[in-house]
Order: structure tokens, then sequence, then C-alpha cells
């Protein structure tokens, strides 16, 4: 472990709390949760379009054949950003409209993405793209899907393809977006995408989406002439334990393992963990679909790392069933799930801004890579009143987790920009449109767009750079979660 040492001009005075210069701020969203148009220009079917199908996979039946119809009313929607002052946003690229059959190039599925780059530059904003946030075209999933190989190496083919078109206009690029969900909830427990239950396809498929980034990052630098910053996104998980024993220690290293460290140790160079391939032995998936110079392939170069951070989660040892759930990730053994403790998000998901500043301090700790929290917020059950939203508990979610990354930048982490989820409403997954996540509220039926209390609030932060102490107050009794503490829970992780 290298200690942080950075320093860092993060600074605090009575009017609030000031980030660095040149500092990022900005948006995020993905293809299918808010395009629509699934069908237009030739766009092929995506595991998505097809998983939605099933009978009792999404909420309400609900699917992103409109979503928030930005494919069409994308002008509009660039617009409202610049209206908010966001300096940056990050999107995603559809493959099946890139490449309808994981193949075939479309040029009229590419024209899209030029048109929305263009959008954003004339309006002075920054685009950051994720070349994959979950969409796999489905004739890939059919030819075997992420357990397949292939497809990594049909991802390298997409990823120069794309760089073609947009590369003289885009510098920022993320190869996978949370290659845990798409590995382990497409493939392992089947909540997502395509829905599939089978251990071993889940840990073959976090091989290949791993893969898949090394080769993608290998082909944006082949393809790049000019300024590039790859990364990889990440949703690390923040592991909090109730005790200092033995039992409790083995849970967390056990879910630290599947959930953190066998997706950041080999992108830094490190191989996979020791101790979860001895973990995982038994379902004979991983080792064995590891190839000579995979290692190095994942290990390429990049700029930065994103981490998506919604809340920490609790674990335990198995114990009496009560309220536990059984720690689901692949090959996984003896761990339960404990209830989050209040307050929670509309989700149900724990609030707690204090384990976002403990886990950028602990990447801090593994790598002197730049970091961008490339997603956080809340889904809160939003009123409209006239023309408003008065969203005071996203507004104030959104205000504890900015400062918690103010605390971290002063404690030396280096973190180079924060990007909210969502800009709007949108159709969250299996949770369909029952989640709002926006900074600016969707209403479904019309298309409306209104801003939020909170959207209002985030204009505000990233037009000034500074988070107003009207907003969060800087003293705010921060320390860091030591490794255990009997009375508070401990324990983050990643090595
Ligand atoms: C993340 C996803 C994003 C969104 C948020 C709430 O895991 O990357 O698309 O659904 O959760």
């Amino acid at each position: 472990m290298t200690a942080v040492t950075r320093s860092s001009s993060a600074s605090t005075s009575p009017q609030g709390l000031t980030f660095p210069t040149g500092f990022r701020w900005g948006a995020a969203t993905a293809a299918y949760q808010i395009e629509g148009s699934t069908t237009v220009d030739g766009r092929g079917p995506s595991i998505w379009d097809t998983f939605v199908t099933q009978p009792g996979a999404i909420a309400g039946g609900h699917t992103g054949e409109q979503a928030c119809d930005h494919f069409r009313r994308y002008p509009d929607d660039v617009r409202l950003m610049a209206e908010l002052g966001l300096p940056c946003y990050r999107f995603s690229i559809a493959w099946p409209r890139v490449q309808p059959d994981g193949r075939t190039t479309s040029s009229a599925g590419l024209a899209f993405y030029d048109r929305l780059v263009d959008q954003l530059l004339d309006h002075g904003i920054e685009p950051i793209a994720t070349l994959y946030h979950w969409d796999l075209p489905q004739a890939l999933e059919d030819a075997g899907g992420w357990p397949a190989r292939d497809t990594a190496l049909r991802f390298a083919d997409y990823a120069q393809t794309v760089h073609q078109v947009l590369g003289d206009r885009v510098v920022d690029w993320t190869t996978v977006n949370e290659p845990f969900c798409s590995a382990y909830f497409g493939y392992g427990t089947g909540i997502h995408a395509p829905g599939i239950r089978d251990e071993a396809a889940a840990l073959r498929a976090a091989h290949h989406l791993l893969l898949a980034h090394g080769l993608g990052t290998r082909a944006l630098r082949a393809a790049a002439s000019g300024d590039l910053r790859v990364g990889i996104v990440f949703n690390f998980g923040s592991i909090l334990i109730a005790r200092d024993e033995p039992e409790y220690r083995e849970a967390a290293r056990k879910v630290d393992g599947l959930q953190n460290r066998l997706f950041l140790d080999p992108v830094l160079g490190a191989g996979y963990p020791q101790d979860v391939l001895d973990d995982i032995a038994h379902l004979e998936a991983l080792e064995p679909a590891i190839r000579s110079d995979d290692l190095d392939v994942i290990a390429a170069p990049i700029d930065q790392i994103g981490i998506n951070f919604y809340g920490p989660s609790r674990y335990a040892p198995t114990g009496d069933p009560g309220e536990r759930g059984t720690c689901d990730m692949p090959g996984v053994r003896g761990v339960d799930t404990l209830p989050p403790q209040g307050p929670l998000t509309g989700f149900g998901w724990e609030q707690d801004s204090d384990s976002l500043t403990d886990l950028l301090l602990a990447v801090s700790e593994r790598t002197d890579l730049p970091l961008v929290v490339a997603e956080n917020g809340a889904a809160f059950a939003d009123e409209v009143s006239g023309d408003r939203v008065h969203d005071a508990e996203r507004t104030r979610y959104l205000a504890e987790h900015i400062r918690a990354v103010h605390r971290a930048l002063q404690r030396g982490a280096d973190v180079r920009g924060y990007l909210v989820w969502s800009l709007m409403d949108n159709f969250e997954w299996a949770m369909g449109f029952t989640q709002r996540f926006g900074i600016v509220h969707v209403d479904f039926a019309t298309q409306r767009r209104r801003i939020k209390d909170s959207g209002l609030m985030f204009s505000e932060v990233a037009r000034s750079n500074m988070l107003p102490a009207s907003v969060a107050s800087p003293d705010d009794g921060y320390r860091r979660r030591p490794l255990v503490d009997p009375d508070r829970w401990g324990l983050i992780a990643l090595g």
C-alpha cells in the first residue's frame, strides 16, 4: 500500500468548499436508459430489448422502447445541459446502433453519435463516451455472449470503429461500465439481461469483459493520433462488517475479492488475486478462460479510473435467517447480506456519504491513477408541483456526497471530476420507470422535462466550482472509518 501524500488545491472558506481548478462537473446517462427509437435506422436488438419482453423481468413490464425519447429530442436535452451550465456529459454508445449484428457497421447508426457530439461541442459541453453500458447486440449473445471469448474481440473492433468517427472530437473514453454488474447480474443471478443463472458463466463473463477493456484500450490507443484519455468504470463495494472477528473478516475478504480486487487488481497489472482464484477454483471457470497474454492485455495502461458510488453494503458470516439475505456473488458461500441501515433512498439503498470518502481514499492507496466519480445519485419518489420539483432529499444526498469528494481531495485523493447520475429520470433497468434518479424530471407520458431543485443546486455547484456552505456545512465531523469499530461498523477494503 502506498500512503496518500499528494497535496490538493481543494479549499474551505466561510462561503463553502472550493474544488481544484479544472475539476470536471457533469451528468451521466446510458443509451438504453434514455434513447428509445430502438428500431430506427437499422438499430439491431440488444440483450436488453430481448430481456424486457420476458414476463416478470422488469417492474411494471416497462421497456426502453421509448424511454426518454432522447434519440429524437437530443438537441433539446443538450440545450438543457447548457442551461444547467454543465461542462461535461457522460453518455454511452449503443453497440447495436453501430453494429446491429455485432459485426457489420451501420453508418446511419454511428451518425446519431456524430450529431450528438457536435451538438455537445456547439454548446461547449465536453463529451465523455462510454463504449459499453450493458447493451450487447443480441446477435453476439446468440453466439455465446460475454462468457465467450470472441465477444471481447468483437468489442475491440467496435471500439476502433467508433473511434474512427468520433475520435477527432472525443478525448475521453470509458471502455466498460461496471463489469461486475454485467457479469454477475447478467449471467450469475440473472436479474439483468440476458437473464442467465450460471456462476461459471458469470466468472467467464467477468474475464472477457476485462479482456474487452484491455483490447478496447489498445484499439483506442492505436487509432488515436491526438489527445486521448481512456478509463474503465467500476462499482466497487464499500463493505461494512460489524465485528472484528475472524469469521467477519473472512466474509469481507470474500466480498472484497469478488467485487473489488477481482476487477481492480488485473487492471492495475497485479493479476487476479490468488485467494479469489482459490475461492472459485471449484467452478473451473475463470482460470481455464485465461490465455497466455490476457493479463498483459487487461493491464493496458489507462489514464483514469471511474468510480460509481451509491451506498455501502453490510455483510456477516452466515447466521440466523431473520432479515438476512444470501450473498449471491459467484462461488461465494457462507456470507449473508444484512439490511441497510437508515436513512435510505427511495430505492432502499443506504445513504452514507462517509463511505464515499473512505472508498476514494482506499482506492487512492492502491493506485496513483486519477479517479473520477463517474456516477453518484439517488432515487426518490418525486412530486411535481406546477413547474417545479422540490426534491429536498436528493438535493441533500448530492450535497453530502459532493462534500464527501471534497473531503477525499483534502486528504490527498486525486479526484478529477464528479458526474451526477443522472441527467434525467430514465429506464432504471430491472426497476423500469419506478426509480427516478434525475436532476431533471421526465414526465414519461408527455416527455416534458422539468429541472428539479437538485438540478438547480448542482448547476450552481458546477458554475461556481464550489459547494456553498448554505447547502452543506464544511464542518461535518468526518473521521475515516477504522478497519472495524464495534460502535460504527467498519472496513471498506480493496485489499
Ligand atoms: C448503476 C448503473 C446506471 C444506473 C445506476 C442507478 O449501476 O451504471 O446505469 O442504473 O446504477
